[in-house]
């Protein structure tokens, strides 16, 4: 269940000083070192960099031999598979799993699957894994002194509809700390999976809030080395989406193909 940056969370602020390599600092110079050098080329980056030294973790987390073709049919014979009746739409709210009303600021998440010409792609299944609202996860594994919450797993699912659209109600999350570095937090954001018609086609990526100080930070955040590109990582307020004395709402749309893709961790 758990990706990316959820095996590197901190057990506690004080193994975090004693393991934590670099300070923030550190990370920041490199950071912005990486972002010159890629402004003096032409080539256009619209992906996170595979290997990307201020994430520390990065150089142990990329395929370093060529890829294996596999034929997507042999797959299917023992992947999982999903179809509509297996999604129920209550699974969409993350705030009405559990008997009571979980702590934070209540939050609307809706966006549109596209492809790249901006057609909705239709009956895909959005899974989402996040935080609660003290930066916690509800995880064995996660260990941050920071309070779990009875009332919130943190984990939801839907199919996109007919016009790709999809959406969630749940809690904001809370920055955690981790260990890449000293003193080192994750922006609040929101993991997002998207599988396509077939186990080969799932596609991972985080989504982040808008005007978070933390992102400027983030070496995972700012792996996607184009500003351009990691801006379409942010959800922008929206508040259309957000209901009277119930939520505020957040729109992202993902965007599977072309030159405006959104940024996955895989590919
Ligand atoms: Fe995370």
């Amino acid at each position: 269940m758990f990706t990316s940056d959820a095996h590197m969370k901190t057990g506690s602020h004080i193994v975090n000083s004693m393991k934590a390599a670099g300070s923030q600092a550190e990370v920041t110079a490199q950071m912005a070192m990486i972002e010159a050098s890629y402004h003096r080329t032409s080539i256009e980056e619209t992906q996170p960099r595979l290997n990307y030294p201020p994430y520390r973790g990065s150089q142990f987390r990329h395929p370093t031999k060529e890829l294996h073709d596999v034929d997507p049919e042999a797959i299917e014979l023992s992947a999982p598979c999903f179809g509509e009746r297996d999604v129920h739409p209550l699974e969409s709210d993350l705030t009405s799993q559990h008997g009571g009303q979980p702590i934070g600021e209540r939050i609307v998440v809706s966006g549109q699957l596209l492809d790249s010409l901006g057609r909705p792609v239709r009956g895909q299944l959005i899974e989402i894994w996040q935080a609660n609202a003290g930066g916690r996860y509800a995880h064995k594994r996660d260990q941050h002194a920071a309070p779990l919450d009875p009332n919130f797993t943190g984990v939801g699912r839907c199919l996109t509809d007919y016009h790709g659209g999809y959406r969630f109600t749940t809690i904001k999350p809370g920055p955690y700390p981790w260990r890449n570095h000293h003193n080192a937090w994750r922006p609040a954001h929101i993991h997002f999976s998207v599988f396509g018609h077939s186990f080969t086609q799932r596609m991972i990526t985080q989504m982040y809030f808008p005007n978070d100080p933390l992102l400027a930070l983030d070496p995972i955040y700012q792996s996607v080395t184009d500003p351009k590109a990691r801006a379409r990582l942010v959800a922008a307020y929206d508040h259309d989406l957000s209901i009277h004395e119930w939520a505020t709402g957040y729109r992202w749309d993902i965007v599977l193909t072309g030159n405006t893709r959104t940024p996955m961790e895989s590919r």
